[in-house]
């Protein structure tokens, strides 16, 4: 059976209200539509921590600069729910964008911490305020036990974690590990837009991370690790934005791994696409 889809405010807030007021367990996947794997992984993992699941599917006008692609984001919203559907997913919360932001809408989450530390903040200085923004309104929206993200994109999720605990949100925010294609890639929806040779020279971004992240647990030196790995994945065809190791908490740099625990970041672009993957080390 396909998911009930709501469409407005309302008529989300029934069917929630409905479950919770039987004591029955909300999960919420946030995403952004144009389903694969990973998102689905997501959604399985929904299933398994609460009695009912609502995948959210909106892309958010306020978390693209205007020069970046929200205009051409991949949009696939029947085969979304049929995928959905396969998964028994109970709601899907499909707001018009006026519903999201009607008019006068004005206010703004401005996140620090994780959120300006010198990684996607960097290359993308509008993105986590309009993330958190629109995080914020869905959980205030569809009042979830949990709400589950994607380590792919680790910058967010500690932002996310942040988000919730600083403004005492009722949820518990779960990361669940990256889904890979058998290369190695990491799937994105964004991996559409690669050309042939693109996708063919796309797995040197885990590659690297992994040679990386081996040569660091070996005791090798971080400032040489990354030097060589930013190298190899611009000999790969990339033109790198960055190859850090951070604190995998707090996201800030660290002088030596034994100040760990160690995340590798990476972002980089090829041709009119940009990736970005991580790995613990
Ligand atoms: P979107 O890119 O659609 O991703 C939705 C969720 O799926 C995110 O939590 C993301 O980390 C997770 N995800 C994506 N690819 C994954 C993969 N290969 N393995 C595991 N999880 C993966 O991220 C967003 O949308 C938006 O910023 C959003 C949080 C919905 C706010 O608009």
């Amino acid at each position: 059976m396909p998911p009930r889809v709501a469409r407005t405010l309302p008529a989300l807030r029934r069917t929630v209200m409905s479950w919770r007021a039987a004591g029955e367990r909300v999960a919420l996947v946030p995403t952004m539509g144009a389903l694969h794997a990973g998102h689905l992984a997501l959604v399985r993992t929904a299933r398994r921590r609460a009695a009912h699941s609502v995948v959210s599917i909106f892309v958010n006008p306020a978390q693209f600069a205007p020069h970046e692609d929200f205009a051409s984001y991949p949009r696939s919203f029947d085969a979304d729910l049929a995928a959905l559907a396969e998964l028994a997913v109970d709601l899907v919360w499909a707001p018009p964008v006026t519903a999201m932001y009607p008019a006068g809408f004005a206010t703004r989450i401005v996140p620090a911490g994780p959120a300006t530390v010198g990684l996607e903040d960097k290359f993308r200085p509008h993105f986590f305020a309009g993330v958190t923004t629109v995080v914020a309104k869905l959980l205030i929206q569809c009042a979830p036990d949990v709400a589950l993200f994607g380590e792919k994109d680790y910058q967010q999720l500690k932002v996310v974690t942040r988000l919730a605990r600083d403004l005492d949100l009722p949820v518990r925010i779960i990361g669940v590990p990256t889904v890979r294609e058998r290369d190695g890639l990491a799937m994105s929806s964004r991996n559409s837009y690669l050309s042939a040779s693109e996708r063919a020279a796309a797995p040197a971004l885990y590659r690297v991370l992994k040679e990386c992240a081996g040569k660091l647990a070996g005791g090798a030196l971080p400032a040489r690790v990354l030097d060589e790995g930013g190298a190899e994945i611009e000999r790969a065809g990339f033109t790198l934005d960055y190859l850090e190791a951070r604190h995998a908490e707090t996201l800030e740099p660290i002088a030596s791994p034994a100040d760990g625990p160690v995340r590798l970041l990476v972002a980089a672009r090829i041709g009119k696409t940009r990736l970005i993957d991580n790995i613990a080390v």
